[in-house]
């Protein structure tokens, strides 16, 4: 399974909009994972993937979750939409054949992150959170792509430090992988 075969597979479920905002993830994770010679191919199979269920009600992730007995973080109750990630992880297993094991993590975890993250992960995360599109939303971001030509890990934590300020200024919780992740990555870039 490459990821052209796998956007074959999702495309007729997917809006047009989903579509765009998947291949600008996909070309920019690309470029990431070049520049850090890391494995282009799970890189770019993670990105295709790792929207599918992104535009799924909150009421039916949350529906799905449970039938499933999967395990909800109270942080999960009040945003469902993070179970867009794991969800989406089963479901590309069972349904698409997606059998590698990075490749549904880096997808399992691309909302929150996770502390275990490879780099080809982090490629997939960075390249999610500032693709084009969102840059021009949120132009601080642009910040967190520049420094992910240096370091992958050092970018998702100045990523993860706008997102912790604008969670306390909007009084939202962090999901407590997230805490997890950031400490994780302080510890790894003041090592390295
Ligand atoms: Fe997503
Ligand atoms: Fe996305």
């Amino acid at each position: 399974m490459d990821d052209r075969e796998l956007r074959r597979l999702m495309l007729p479920e997917l809006q047009p909009s989903m579509a765009a905002h998947i291949d600008r993830v996909v070309d920019l994770a690309d470029r990431l994972a070049r520049r850090h010679n890391l494995d282009v191919a799970r890189v770019r199979l993670a990105a295709q993937g790792h929207d599918l269920l992104r535009l799924v009600s909150p009421s039916e992730l949350l529906a799905r979750a449970e039938a499933r007995g999967m395990e909800i973080d109270p942080v999960e109750r009040a945003a469902p939409v993070i179970l867009h990630g794991p969800l989406g992880a089963l479901e590309l297993e069972e349904r698409f054949g997606v059998d590698d094991y990075d490749v549904l993590e880096a997808i399992r975890w691309h909302t929150v992150g996770h502390p275990e993250f490879s780099s080809e992960a982090w490629a997939m995360f960075i390249a999610d959170k500032t693709e084009p599109s969102k840059v021009e939303r949120a132009p601080t971001l642009g910040g967190v792509l520049d420094l992910a030509d240096e370091s992958l890990e050092v970018a998702a934590l100045a990523y993860f430090d706008l997102r912790f300020d604008e969670a306390i200024r909007l009084s939202q919780q962090q999901h407590p992988i997230s805490k997890l992740t950031r400490d994780a990555l302080v510890a790894s870039c003041r090592t390295s």
